[in-house]
């Protein structure tokens, strides 16, 4: 179980430091490698993924992300921003499925925009196809065309999905609700778009293969509408690019705490980058006061998705849970009557919960 470890920059490092020592602290033959992306690569070698790092990545089973990123590098030419190194490594090691969970515990409920009642204990898992789409459809472009009986510009993406990358895409959320409450909801758009006529075709001849998965197809509108009106409803949703793209940035903010919520990129054979979904952080970097939990749930999505080790996976997630309700609360989390730590006191905690 090879991991890379890539704290990259801004609290990065802190709360890497964090999941890593509870990664340590699990009786797992791990072997954690650590290097350079982002910010932090391009300070020491002018690049922000250098050779070295592609090397270890691509080495490694998993991956370990902190978050890049920061005013610092903001002045650089595009293809040397930090940013190019998280795009870069993503294509590198060809992560076309993102797994985001929204997962409010209850004693964060207040967290939420949303009424307590309606986000409580919430725990939906947003499975997104990262490489494919309207974002990448070719061709695509504008121009001057003669519309309307003038020349104007005109504007055009194509939406096109083949049969093997939504396979592979709905292939890992049925695997992903097998390891769930085993309720999958296909969003399309079927009704006016054929890419997604092709979708509900293709996940109601897989679903013959998970007789234990309970499937059904929502369109995305409804799909927004239901996600705020009752979002417990649902366990795991799959959908394109595009709609997940905007799905799981909604279903993300019914938590309301940005520092708690985990992500995975994964490949075809279930390899893996594991990052918090915020990004550096840089106004409050070096200060010792970031969450680290978001990271460490990210570790914990890491045994579950890439090693299988689905005990490992709910024991920190158990002792995340422990450590939220003896009241422990980072800045971005605390509301009065709690118990204000920081990164450090946050990572002993989840330690000592373990
Ligand atoms: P951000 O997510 O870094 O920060 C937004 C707000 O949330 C800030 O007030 C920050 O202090 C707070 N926050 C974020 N994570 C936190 C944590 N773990 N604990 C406590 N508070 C936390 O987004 P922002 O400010 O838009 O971007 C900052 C930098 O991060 C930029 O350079 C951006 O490009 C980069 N970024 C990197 C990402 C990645 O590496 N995947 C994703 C998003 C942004
Ligand atoms: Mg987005």
């Amino acid at each position: 179980m090879k991991i890379c470890v890539l704290p990259g920059d801004g609290i990065g490092p802190e709360i890497t430091a964090e999941a890593v020592r509870v990664l340590k602290a699990l009786d797992l033959k791990l072997e954690l490698e650590e290097a350079q992306l982002g910010g932090a690569a391009v300070d020491a070698t002018g690049v922000p993924y250098p050779e070295a790092t592609q090397k270890l990545a691509r080495a490694a089973d998993a991956v370990l992300l902190g978050a890049v990123g920061g005013p610092k590098w903001d002045t650089l030419p595009r293809e040397q921003r930090p940013e190019r190194g998280l795009l870069g490594i993503r294509k590198d090691l060809s992560l076309f499925a993102n797994l985001r969970p929204a997962i409010l515990y209850p004693e964060l409920a207040n967290a939420s925009t949303l009424k307590a009642e309606v986000v409580s204990g919430l725990d939906i898992l947003i499975v997104r196809e990262l490489t494919g789409d309207i974002y990448f459809g070719q061709p695509r472009g504008i121009e001057m065309r003669e519309v309307e009986g003038r020349q104007q510009r005109v504007g055009w993406n194509t939406m096109i999905y083949a049969e093997y990358e939504i396979r592979r895409i709905l292939k890992v959320a049925f695997e992903a609700a097998m390891k769930r409450g085993r309720k999958l909801c296909s969003v399309d758009k079927m009704n006016v778009l054929e890419t997604t006529q092709l979708w509900r075709d293709i996940a109601d001849e897989m679903g013959k293969d998970y007789p234990e998965v309970e499937l059904s197809h929502m369109l995305v509108d409804n799909a927004a509408m239901q996600l705020v009106r009752a979002p417990k409803q649902f366990d795991v949703m799959v959908t394109g690019n595009m709609f997940g793209d905007i799905l799981s940035d909604e279903a993300s903010m019914l938590t309301g705490s940005i520092g708690m919520l985990p992500s995975a990129s994964l490949d075809a054979n279930n390899k893996g980058l594991y990052e918090p979904s915020h990004g550096s952080a840089p106004d409050i970097a070096g200060k010792g006061v970031a969450n680290p939990l978001a990271t460490i749930l990210s570790a914990a999505m890491m045994l579950r998705y890439t090693f299988d080790q689905e005990e490992a996976a709910a024991r920190i997630e158990t002792a995340v849970k422990k450590v939220l309700a003896q009241g422990l609360r980072t800045g971005d989390i605390y509301e009065p009557g709690t118990t204000k730590v920081g990164t450090r006191e946050m990572g002993d905690a989840v330690l000592a919960a373990l």
